[in-house]
């Protein structure tokens, strides 16, 4: 009889052990699912991730190719620093870039990566953010 009594009362420890853990469990799930959905909007502010201006200009001079069958010298010959540099800012030749035959805002960016190296506006390892381009000051000098 006693032996019984005390196994049983056993068991029920084990269980309430068991539902302890699993609780402790839910609420790290829950905290940690919290977090994460938070990430993305307090780490940046693009919506395709961080990228260099290098990384982007990679995939920006393939796509820059296409460019040439309407202009034929493209737009990182340095002759043409003063007709780019009209758009005084990045924020308004990317604007210029859109209205161009080009397929995603992705490709956009990549050929703006690219042409903005390559005509010395920026440096490859500067961190490309859609919403500060209007501080990229096209100047002509040089
Ligand atoms: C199908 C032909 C065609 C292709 C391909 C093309 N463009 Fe254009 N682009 C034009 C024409 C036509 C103009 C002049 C009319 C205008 O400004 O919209 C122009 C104008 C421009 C201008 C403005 C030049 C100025 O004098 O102000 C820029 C910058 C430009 N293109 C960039 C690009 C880039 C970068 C690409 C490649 C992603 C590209 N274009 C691909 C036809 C094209």
């Amino acid at each position: 009889m006693l032996n019984g009594f005390i196994s049983s009362n056993q068991k029920c420890s084990d269980v309430l052990k068991l539902l302890v853990i699993l609780l402790i469990f839910v609420v790290i799930l829950y905290i940690g699912g919290g977090c994460s959905q938070n990430k993305p909007t307090t780490t940046t502010t693009s919506d395709f991730g961080v990228f260099t201006f290098g990384q982007l200009a990679i995939e920006g001079e393939n796509i820059h190719s296409n460019c040439l069958k309407c202009h034929s010298l493209g737009w990182v010959d340095s002759s043409l620093k003063a007709t780019l540099a009209d758009y005084q800012n990045a924020r308004l030749l990317l604007s210029k870039i859109a209205t161009m035959p080009i397929d995603s805002k992705l490709d956009q960016y990549q050929v703006l990566s690219y042409i903005l190296i390559e005509q010395g506006w920026v440096s490859e390892d500067g961190i490309f953010d859609v919403d500060t381009l209007e501080e990229i000051m096209l100047n002509n000098t040089q």
